[in-house]
């Protein structure tokens, strides 16, 4: 009997769920030896404006989080009319309150309050959430104190299943400040060494684009935009994208999808992230990893 080429790619899940445990478990361990070293526990502030669901819910999440690995965590909800100037006094507080480690101010905000300035108001050594320019600004040139908390996230799972960037060809197609323009940051650093390509709404012909990716980070926000036509056979999928899509067979009316058709592009995959329990929980798992890095910091 001849043997024919084997053609079908044995895919492997990249699941952040587990990588996440395996974090939140590491801080845990850290933040104990942190605790009877200094007398306390790691603090993280979250800031939430107004009342929308979502954000409300990660904010819960976030606070949930904090108490399983040991940390305080300390609330601020404040009503979606809240001045600028009220907002920013506040986080003037929480810079000088030295029980606290970090500070995330819960995004987006009600549309009369500067993303910008509220950002830039945080202390640099507190911005867990990586965002203030001075972070930014250290991790381009290569000397990241803190790293947006998905990024970071998304490093972490190519860690963690050894999936090597030297010399791959990373496509990302998103260039938010929160998860495209880093992710092309971290990758292009020396020791990383991948070679980027970024893409956004402007992009002609994105599936050109896509599919030259040995690495293809989907940070769109629509949902299942990259199908199996944009893919090359092998690919590494990393799929950041949460959205929600009625579906009336769910008792919560929609479910969750990423940015990629996961039923037609999984196959073509040599490895790819889930949603949910891909990205998503790698996010609150780094954020927590920040605020330990911060309590180290000030000791
Ligand atoms: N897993 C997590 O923890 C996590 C964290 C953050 C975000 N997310 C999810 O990730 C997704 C992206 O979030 P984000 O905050 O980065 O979104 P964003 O700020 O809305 O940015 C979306 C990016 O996608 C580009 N884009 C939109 N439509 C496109 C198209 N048809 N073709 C090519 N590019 C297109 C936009 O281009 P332009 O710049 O030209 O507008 C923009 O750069 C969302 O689903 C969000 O919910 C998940």
């Amino acid at each position: 009997m001849g043997s024919s080429p084997r053609k079908e790619i044995h895919m492997l899940l990249l699941s952040g769920k587990e990588v996440a445990a395996a974090v939140r478990e590491e801080v845990r361990d850290a933040t104990v030896e942190f605790t009877t070293r200094t007398g306390r526990k790691p603090c993280l502030a979250v800031v939430l404006v107004g009342d929308d669901p979502a954000s409300a819910t990660y904010v819960a999440s976030k606070g949930k989080a904090c108490g399983e690995v040991g940390f305080d965590h300390k609330d601020f909800r404040l009503v979606e009319q809240t001045e600028e100037n009220e907002l920013l006094g506040l986080i003037h507080r929480l810079n000088e309150d030295s029980t606290v480690d970090g500070i995330l101010v819960q995004l987006p905000l009600p549309p009369h309050l500067q993303e910008k300035s509220i950002i830039h108001a945080i202390r640099p050594d507190k911005d867990v959430d990586g965002l203030h320019p001075a972070n930014v600004g250290r991790l381009l040139l290569g000397d990241p104190q803190f790293v947006a908390c998905t990024p970071a996230g998304i490093m972490r799972i190519l860690d963690h299943y050894h999936i090597d960037t030297v010399g791959r060809h990373a496509v990302i197609v998103g260039r938010s400040n929160i998860v495209g323009k880093p992710i092309a940051s971290l990758l292009m650093q020396k020791g990383r060494d991948a070679t980027v390509t970024i893409c956004h709404s402007r992009t002609k012909n994105l599936a050109e684009q896509t599919k030259q990716a040995d690495l293809l980070i989907a940070a769109i926000g629509k949902p299942e935009a990259i199908g199996s036509d944009m893919v090359k056979p092998g690919v590494v999928v990393i799929d950041v994208g949460i959205n929600r899509v009625p579906d009336e067979t769910r008792k919560r009316g929609y479910r969750i999808v990423g940015d990629v058709d996961y039923d037609a592009v999984a196959p073509l995959s040599s490895a790819i992230t889930p949603v949910p329990g891909g990205i998503g929980p790698m996010t609150i798992a780094m954020l927590m990893e920040n605020t330990l890095r911060a309590a180290q910091i000030h000791g």
